[in-house]
């Protein structure tokens, strides 16, 4: 596996899967694996939905692409969908996460050269993430994600998360300054929660100075944190909302919603994307949003979600290896007094995936449609993982 023709973008498990069914994955070997983190927040209707499969078996009979060029009811109706599940008012479906945070970006552009501002700025906070296109990871707030790609894409000025006091000194300073992109809650930097006030807050600075409120639900969106998008927890309503990850449940589609005067800005010729919303797409995440809806879903992220925080909260007290936990319905970060990697091998060898981010969170990402007995099954995992890599770090020599 080790010689196959990819370029060397990912350091890669020794492990092919062949076939996938709810919370499992099956090697080629025979072996099977829990997925605690959904294919980084894809399958949250677990792998292999029946009824998303279904929606692109026969679609795929039908229609898989036209262009757009041309009109798809599938796609109206998933736009339709969407803006009636946020409350805004149009949508820019694409490919990804980073292709709809690129829409958001030349959106808040456009706004901001409506405005006469010649070089518009975005407010972007530390430690977020918003993809890898040479916009998105300019956006990013992560060094090692940037390093090598210099010159980064100008226009964007940083703030720390969970810091409003930054962002008005940043108002008082910057005149070019015209949206906020921020996630509700921080995924990929490491499972940090928005305290209590701080979207509300940037609303309103954002009111105050007529910049964009932009909300990147790219990870967060689609049910995972109890909502269908986190930002549906506060009274905020944003300007632009971005989403893709559990959108398709894997197969590929991101989302681009805009609200009032932001929805008007693109004209035809402003922004584009071949695939973008093609039919096979739209009636996937059609199936998703329709199942994460018949089955009360965000109901079901919400209950699990505070059961596994319970849970781990209470097996981990007094825990001097684990520093924090944390989280929001299906979006929990378990967070290590030192870096972990070898947490990941682990666990692999006791058959669950792990996935740890930001060097020392592990962050827990399961499908919301487990059962009760998966959960149980997950959380007990969980725990007796960490704590047998916990003793065996005490026996590791310290670097
Ligand atoms: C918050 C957030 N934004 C954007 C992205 C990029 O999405 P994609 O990998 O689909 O381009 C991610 C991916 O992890 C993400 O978590």
């Amino acid at each position: 596996m080790a010689d196959q023709p990819l370029l060397n973008t990912y350091g890669r498990l020794p492990i092919a899967f062949d076939h996938a069914h709810g919370v499992w994955l099956h090697d080629t070997k025979g072996q099977r694996y829990f997925d605690t983190f959904s294919g980084i927040a894809v399958c949250g209707l677990g792998h292999v939905h029946p009824a998303v499969t279904e929606a692109i078996r026969e679609q795929a009979g039908k229609l898989v692409h036209c262009s757009n060029l041309f009109h798809t009811a599938q796609q109206h109706r998933l736009a339709q969908k969407l803006c009636n599940i946020s409350g805004m008012d149009g949508v820019f479906l694409s490919n990804s996460g980073a292709e709809a945070n690129e829409a958001a970006i030349k959106l808040a552009r456009l706004y901001g050269h409506s405005k006469d501002i010649a070089a518009p700025a975005i407010i972007v906070m530390e430690r977020s993430f918003h993809g890898r296109t040479l916009a998105t990871l300019s956006a990013t707030g992560n060094r090692k994600v940037q390093a090598g790609f210099e010159p980064l894409v100008s226009g964007f000025v940083r703030a720390p998360f969970n810091d409003l006091k930054a962002v008005e000194n940043i108002a008082r300073s910057n005149p070019n300054v015209v949206a906020i992109m921020v996630e509700p809650l921080q995924g990929e930097g490491g499972v940090y929660e928005a305290d209590p006030g701080y979207l509300r807050g940037l609303r309103e600075i954002c009111d105050q100075q007529e910049w964009l409120l932009m909300l990147d639900e790219v990870q967060t969106g689609n049910g995972r944190t109890g909502r269908f998008f986190a930002y549906q927890h506060t009274d905020v309503v944003p300007d632009v909302v971005t989403t893709a990850k559990g959108l398709g449940n894997g197969f590929p589609i991101g989302a681009c919603l805009a609200k009032g005067a932001t929805a008007e800005l693109f004209q035809p010729g402003h922004h584009g994307s071949t695939f973008g919303g093609n039919p096979l797409a739209c009636a996937a995440a059609l199936a998703v949003i329709d199942t994460i809806e018949s089955e009360n879903l965000c109901e079901r992220a919400e209950k699990l979600g505070n059961s596994l925080l319970k849970y781990f909260r209470d097996h981990f007290e007094g825990a001097d290896y684990v520093r924090d936990i944390r989280g929001q319905g299906l979006m929990i970060g378990i967070e290590m007094s030192e870096p972990c990697p070898e947490l990941v091998l682990l666990a692999k060898t006791q058959g669950l995936l792990l996935n740890v981010t930001a060097d020392r969170v592990i962050r827990l990402l399961p499908a919301l449609t487990m059962t009760d007995e998966e959960t149980a099954f997950l959380a007990d995992q969980v725990v007796r993982i960490i704590k047998l890599y916990a003793a065996d770090d005490r026996e590791r020599p310290r670097r």
